[in-house]
């Protein structure tokens, strides 16, 4: 047989296998078969170093043809056999959107977080700032400055985690009113509230050794009982809703003078007398007052010039108030019956900004 007809006869028998290949393997084989080292093709370019001159020219040009010829042919079915294996994948991935899915347990904001962020809203939309303090807090900011001075009988209100005699964990967000008071340089006129962890020492149904204030002051000129009045019942009202009415009773604290616990009337029975008001028609939420002149001295404002008033409140008590929970450790507990619930309530919606 003449070396062109092996050419020739190589080329047919390619083309007939690559007919039948079907596999990206397959077809590899077949490469290393025919083009590979010791591949039919590459056998054929040896019966090359036994021609002359013009004979090489010739046979070289049948030989790249037909190495040509073959790798054109081999790229096109790679082509197709890697598109083919593509679309099989894709058939056999196929998502099937009209299943049901699987139900994704969102979590939602703690009840104590809700009543923060409402009161927040409320007063930055006043013109208040929000003001945070360490929890570790002197002696001195969280009493002496408050005009508590040690020793003061007043301080057997408030029964306190010491750490050394002039640190402890504090009992009242009162103390950051203090730094912000003592902070402000200018002695300007100021208008806070402090959210906040405090710590006492006392544990029962309706009080933990942790919970959460939220202190509110305001220093500035002319500023009158008229003025805490006014800003409470806004105050009530929002968190309440807007047919509360408040009420002041005297009472004592030694940061305020006068100072006042505040009532509201009782949102369930309307004021008539219920269980939850224990037949009084009000409910017990807060203590304020009119800044004592003390404590704007100790903090360096002159109390010729500056008035202010002050409050001070307790967060999971508005939260246990506004969703009915009995129990203050519930809160503290992480049962989804109580925090579904209180979604539920709120209208299931979870602001995640906040
Ligand atoms: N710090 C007080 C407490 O923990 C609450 C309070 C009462 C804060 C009257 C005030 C206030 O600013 O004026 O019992």
């Amino acid at each position: 047989m003449s070396k062109e007809e092996r050419v020739k006869n190589v080329n047919d028998e390619i083309i007939n296998k690559l007919d039948k290949v079907n596999s990206l393997k397959e077809l590899n084989d077949l490469k290393v078969e025919y083009l590979g080292k010791k591949g039919k093709v590459t056998e054929l370019s040896s019966l090359m170093k036994d021609l002359d001159n013009d004979e090489k020219k010739k046979y070289g040009k049948l030989l790249n043809e037909l190495k040509t010829n073959i790798n054109t042919k081999f790229d096109t079915i790679k082509q197709n056999l890697e598109l083919e294996e593509i679309n099989k994948k894709l058939e056999e991935e196929k998502i099937d959107v009209t299943l049901p899915s699987t139900t994704i347990n969102v979590g939602t904001l703690h009840p104590v977080t809700r009543v923060i962020n409402e009161i927040e809203d409320l007063f930055l939309s006043m013109g208040y700032d929000i003001a945070e303090g360490p929890e570790v807090e002197t002696d001195e900011y969280c009493f002496e400055k408050l005009n508590l001075p040690k020793d003061h009988p007043a301080r057997d209100m408030q029964d306190s985690f010491y750490i050394n005699a002039e640190r402890l964990l504090r009992t009242q967000t009162s103390a950051v009113q203090a730094r912000v008071m003592d902070a402000n340089k200018e002695k300007s006129a100021i208008r806070i509230i402090c959210p906040g962890k405090v710590y006492r020492r006392e544990e029962d149904a309706t009080h933990s050794h942790q919970f959460t204030q939220m202190e509110g002051l305001i220093v500035d000129k002319n500023i009158s009982l008229a003025d805490l009045k006014g800003t409470l019942e806004v105050f009530m009202r929002k968190l309440f809703g807007k047919d509360r009415q408040i009420r002041l009773r005297p009472s004592y604290f030694p940061f305020t003078e006068p100072s006042f616990e505040v009532d509201i009337s009782c949102y369930k029975c309307n004021g008539e007398g219920c269980s939850l008001c224990k037949d009084t028609g009000w409910i017990e939420i807060l203590g304020a007052g009119v800044v004592h002149p003390n404590v704007l001295r100790n903090c360096g404002y002159d109390p010729d010039i500056y008035t202010g008033f002050a409050f001070g409140l307790g967060i999971e008590r508005v939260a246990m108030l506004k969703y009915g929970i009995n129990d203050v450790r519930m809160l503290f507990s992480n049962d989804l019956r109580l925090l579904n619930e209180v979604n539920r309530i709120e209208g299931g919606d979870l602001d995640e900004t906040k």
